[in-house]
């Protein structure tokens, strides 16, 4: 019998590249969105590469009564739970509408899932929980620093909601994957990432500005003390990490699980500078992009990447698409969006 897995949050970037691969893998999935950071667009893409008429619930999961509706109508045995909000600086001028919409849609999830004596959840956590790290690459084991956005602190809550509700409720398993710097989209080029307004992450920025959206890339900060001034960051192909889902509700589902609350880095383990992305964009697509030095951003932190050892070995994932391959499919889904 075929398992199913909800995927909450399934019409947006990460979420829906998961569906996509959980498909691949032989599961069959529900999506439930609210679609206030998404549309339609997203499960369509899904639907037409693999060519599942995927179901799709339009649901806000702060919505309890809604949301149970969900767990009532559909048999699945894991969660896959993306759904929230995740824009860091409007995190910090307006916490309270990160603080209700993160908590809140999470808090239901696991509710729900005891009330409904479902068994599995992967949550989206981020290396954001890792702050300005004392040591690189950053493991599972490092500290978690004092959150500086209500963004971040929403997924160290998360968190440790999860960890408490491992413990004291012997029905729940759970994964927290840590992400690093997600970009690109499937190769396919029918779904990516699709920012509202003016893009505040650097990939969707550069492709927009190759597009003529917008003028001109700043690269913020050129006087860190790394090889070339720019900061390092760990960017973590988008189908790669949607493939550490898979391997995550697989190893759930397989009961090779050998703790029941466990946390993954999900990144590539290789630091590239904003520099070395621009640059290997420009050569991969032969073009030359508009980019200036602009001052260093308030809240950046200088180099984080991760240590990926514990994923590649324990969940036996490993990312694989070379950064040429994910910023060829971020400039053909750029293209395509804007009908280049
Ligand atoms: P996204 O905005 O593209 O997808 C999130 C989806 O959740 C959207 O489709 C949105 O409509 C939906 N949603 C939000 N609140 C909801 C609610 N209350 N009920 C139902 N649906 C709701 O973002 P993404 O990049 O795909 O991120 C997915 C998850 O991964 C988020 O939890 C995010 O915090 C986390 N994450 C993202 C990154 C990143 O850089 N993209 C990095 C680390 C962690
Ligand atoms: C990457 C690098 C910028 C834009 C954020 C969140 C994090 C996680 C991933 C969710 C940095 C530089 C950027 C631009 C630039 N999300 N940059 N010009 O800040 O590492 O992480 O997204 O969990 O929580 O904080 O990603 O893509 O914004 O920046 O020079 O126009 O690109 O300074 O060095 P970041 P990013």
């Amino acid at each position: 019998m075929k398992k199913t897995v909800l995927v909450s949050g399934g019409a947006g970037y990460i979420g829906s590249h998961t569906a996509v691969e959980l498909i691949a893998a032989g599961y069959d999935v529900v999506i439930a969105d609210n679609l206030s950071n998404s549309d339609c667009s997203g499960v369509e893409g899904v639907r037409r590469i693999t060519g599942v008429e995927v179901p799709f619930v339009e649901v806000d999961c702060c919505d309890k009564e809604a949301f149970a509706r969900v767990f009532a109508q559909y048999d699945f045995d894991s969660v896959i739970h993306f759904a929230a909000f995740k824009a860091v600086g409007e995190s910090v001028a307006d916490p309270m509408k990160y603080y209700r919409n993160n908590l809140l849609s999470f808090m239901n999830v696991v509710d729900l899932m005891r009330e409904y004596d479902r068994h599995n959840i992967v949550f989206s956590s981020s290396a954001t929980v890792y702050g300005e790290p004392d040591e690189l690459p950053v493991t599972e084991l490092s500290p978690r620093k004092p959150a500086t956005s209500a963004y971040g602190n929403t997924k160290q809550m998360c968190e440790d909601i999860l960890r408490d509700s491992v413990a004291a409720y012997d029905s729940l398993r759970a994964i927290a994957l840590r992400y690093f710097n997600p970009i690109g989209a499937h190769p396919s080029a029918l779904i990516g990432e699709l920012p509202r307004g003016v893009p505040q992450n650097l990939v969707p920025y550069i492709t927009q500005t190759a597009a003529g959206v917008r003028e001109c890339l700043s690269v913020f900060g050129d006087d860190y003390p790394t090889e070339d001034g720019s900061c390092l960051r760990d960017y973590i192909d988008i189908v790669d990490l949607a493939r550490a889902h898979v391997a995550a509700i697989d190893r759930m589902t397989s009961g090779d699980a050998t703790e029941r609350y466990e946390i993954f880095n999900v990144g590539t383990g290789r630091a590239v500078s904003v520099f070395e992305l621009v640059h290997t964009f420009e050569r991969v697509n032969n073009l030359a992009l508009n980019h200036k030095v602009a001052p260093r951003r308030a809240g950046d932190v200088m180099a984080v990447w991760a240590d990926t050892r514990r994923a590649n070995e324990v969940l036996g994932w490993r990312a694989e698409r070379p950064l040429d391959e994910t910023l060829r499919s971020a400039w053909e889904w750029e293209k395509y969006v804007r009908k280049l």
